[in-house]
């Protein structure tokens, strides 16, 4: 059984009240970049737990959504919540905001270390960096890395295979203690070992995590399960059960998107 992560909720601002259903809220998100709507009244809720996948074209605008939610865009307008709060009038700014936010891209981007520093980077204060050790276990655990590196922790990071890198990239992530997980498409370009692996660490986390995952593999969306956003030119087109929306899609548009999955040949 992988250790699961505690959730440290940040504190709320006097008088607000959240759903404690909800972990996340957008409403009415647009975002233009070059002149070009890139999101356009996104509107959309995560509960405290479980997988949302989030599908749709090249281009609809699934990685632009998740970087405002983490706030590498600023500029957009709507509302975004996070635990109710605003992440707009985040206390600490924008950098205190992601220590709650959990972002892995396509590509793993692991630092210049050994494989323990990059579990333990975002950790504030040395020596809490120095006393980790139970959290880098814990953590590696749960990225189902630790049997793989265990022996080698001070080993360079870049001395890891790309789904090892993954992987790792998902713990340092986790060992900030996030209250949401980011993934974009966090398996693209891996073998099916590594990408069942991940999957695995996924759902586990998900458990006690709200957990939004982009993937163009469909297949990978039904496997995990939870609910599926489909997303078209800046806007939600449809979201419902993962079961339910590969079975019974309703909007045309998922129809047609569905079907060009479908191989001819
Ligand atoms: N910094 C930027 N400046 C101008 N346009 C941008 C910028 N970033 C993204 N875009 C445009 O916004 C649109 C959405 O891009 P985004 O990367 O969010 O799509 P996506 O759904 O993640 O696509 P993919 O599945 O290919 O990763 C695209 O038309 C893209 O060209
Ligand atoms: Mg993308």
């Amino acid at each position: 059984m992988i250790p699961q992560p505690e959730i440290i909720k940040p504190a709320l601002p006097q008088g607000q009240s959240v759903p404690d259903s909800i972990a996340l809220q957008i409403q009415g998100l647009s975002l233009m970049l070059a002149n070009t709507q890139v999101l356009d009244g996104i509107a959309l809720e995560l509960p405290q737990t479980g997988i949302t996948t989030l599908i749709g074209p090249s281009g609809a605008g699934k990685s632009s959504l998740l970087r405002c939610i983490n706030g590498l865009h600023q500029h957009w307008q709507g509302k975004i919540e996070l635990a109710g709060q605003n992440i707009h009038h985040w206390q600490g700014g924008w950098d205190q905001l992601r220590r709650h936010i959990g972002l892995i891209a396509q590509k793993p981007c692991v630092f210049p270390q050994s494989i323990r520093s990059n579990v333990v980077f975002g950790i504030q204060g040395w020596r809490q960096r120095r006393r980790a050790d139970a959290l880098v276990e814990t953590v590696l655990r749960q990225a189902a890395l630790w049997g793989e590196v265990s022996a080698r922790l001070s080993a360079p990071a870049e001395t890891l295979s790309l789904g090892q890198q993954q992987r790792l990239c998902i713990a340092r992530a986790l060992a900030i203690k996030p209250n949401l997980l980011l993934l974009d498409e966090p398996t693209a370009s891996l073998d099916p070992r590594s990408k069942q692996l991940i999957e695995q660490s996924i759902k586990s986390l998900a458990a006690s995590m709200p957990v939004l995952c982009v993937t163009h593999d469909l297949e990978q969306a039904r496997r995990l399960k939870g609910r599926v956003v489909f997303m078209c030119d800046g806007k939600v087109i449809e979201q419902a059960d993962s079961e339910v929306f590969f079975k019974q899609p309703q909007r045309l548009e998922s129809r047609e998107f569905l079907s060009w999955s479908v191989c001819e040949c």
